[in-house]
């Protein structure tokens, strides 16, 4: 063998040394990173399947509503049953105390639930009572089903279950009070169809449908297996003092889902106006139901209008079919804006939520989008505003408000 073949020969040798080693570590680094996504995948999960074990905590937790991995980034406003975040188990004489005897001036609304009452707990909380007047229908199995769930679901969009009432024959939900009660209430404020001018500024609009967008998305695509909310609408979104928007009744809606005395719940249809044509008509039910009654709720931001008031003249009684034809015309949708807001918006965002609608509405399921693609698209209308305020001379107990700017100067 000469030097050259010898050269050849330790250079050949030096090689395979090279390739073996980096091949090692390759496997010592794959190796420990597959131990390090181990660890934080079980960390996560023991974290979600701890929830807080306060005395009033419900029972039953076996299985966790786990968001799935893929919404990392959306995570950071979700907690799953926090620890801490357990509900509280009120005696009904807790409950009559807090809403000084479930008098009638303490009552904020009626419901198909039953009767709303506000008030307070003796650490100065303030709730919301709902008296369920058709417990004994549903059963105490579904009303515990329903704390549950209520239980494991935590978003800063969803209202918050305190606790409940299952002492004797009482059956009650408490609830975070929400200063400004429901939506519904602020775009018609007269309690009429038609006589109130609503104080919400497009500003204010824009904010709310963001939020109530990011309730429904969370409940769709941020817990396992997802929640069907079935009757979402305007009086389901409630304001807090600063006109943050929570949807509410989630809970409420599946346990309508049953059949009561052999008759399908009305709860089942959702409300009339909000319900989409494919639900209505065969009773399948998926996400995409929800993303149709959204729409019917931007609609409602946009035009002011109700969903159904048949006293409108012939074509006009049914917002979706009266809205659907101008929703994608410039100079069209401009017309169907809500004259409370006093063309105060600039028509640039008008013709984008518009379009968002548009396409929640559509008759096809497949067509209408996902709550998340629907959040993307309404955050940059409401991204770096600043806090958005009603008119000057709303009647609700919120911080004094300026008068609306019009947005980019011009419509
Ligand atoms: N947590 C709350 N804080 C403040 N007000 C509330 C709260 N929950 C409900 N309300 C008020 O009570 C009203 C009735 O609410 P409820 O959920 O019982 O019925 P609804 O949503 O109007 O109709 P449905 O029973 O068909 O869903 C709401 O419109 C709202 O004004
Ligand atoms: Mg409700």
């Amino acid at each position: 063998m000469d030097v050259d073949e010898r050269k050849a020969e330790a250079v050949a040798a030096a090689i395979i040394i090279i390739l073996a080693a980096l091949a090692v570590g390759s496997l010592l680094v794959a190796a420990g990173y597959y131990c390090y996504i181990g660890a934080k995948v079980s960390s996560r999960r023991k974290a979600l399947k701890s929830p807080g074990s306060s005395p009033g905590d419900v029972r039953g937790r076996e299985e966790p509503l786990d968001p799935p991995a893929r919404k990392a980034e959306a995570e950071v406003e979700v907690v799953v049953s926090a620890p801490g975040a357990g509900v509280q188990v009120f005696a009904y004489k807790q409950l009559h105390s807090a809403t000084g005897g479930f008098g009638r001036g303490n009552v904020v609304g009626h419901g198909s639930f039953g009767s709303v009452y506000k008030g307070a707990l003796a650490d100065g909380r303030r709730i919301a009572v709902k008296l369920m007047d058709r417990a004994g229908k549903q059963g105490e199995e579904e009303f515990k089903m329903e704390v549950d769930l209520l239980t494991r679901l935590r978003s800063q969009y969803l209202l918050s279950l305190v606790g409940y009432c299952s002492d004797g024959c009482h059956r009650m939900l408490v609830y975070e009070y929400m200063t400004n009660g429901g939506l519904q209430e602020h775009l018609y404020p007269t309690g009429g169809l038609r006589g109130g001018v609503s104080k919400l500024n497009w500003e204010t609009r824009m904010k709310i449908a963001l939020e109530a967008a990011k309730g429904l998305e969370y409940l769709h695509e941020h817990v396992n297996p997802p929640v069907i909310h079935r009757d979402f609408k305007s009086s389901n979104i409630l304001l807090d003092k600063n006109f943050h928007a929570k949807v509410s009744d989630f809970g409420l809606a599946k346990l309508g889902s049953d059949k009561a005395g052999g008759h399908v719940s009305t709860r089942v249809l959702g409300t009339q106006g909000y319900v989409a044509p494919e639900y209505a008509l065969t009773g399948h039910l998926t996400t995409k139901s929800d993303v149709y009654s959204y729409g019917v709720v931007l609609l409602e931001l946009l035009t002011g209008r109700v969903p159904v008031d048949m006293k409108r003249p012939s074509g006009e009684g049914v917002l979706v079919s009266w809205a659907l034809p101008r929703l994608t015309d410039r100079e069209k949708v401009v017309q169907i804006m809500d004259p409370s807001l006093e063309e105060r918006y600039t028509v640039k965002e008008v013709v984008q939520v518009a379009a968002i609608a548009a396409m929640c509405v559509q008759p096809e399921a497949d067509y209408r989008p996902l709550m998340a693609d629907v959040v993307q698209s309404l955050v940059p209308l409401v991204k770096h505003k600043s806090t958005a305020k009603v008119g000057s001379s709303s009647s609700f107990h919120h911080t004094p408000p300026k008068s609306p700017v019009m947005p980019g100067g011009s419509k």
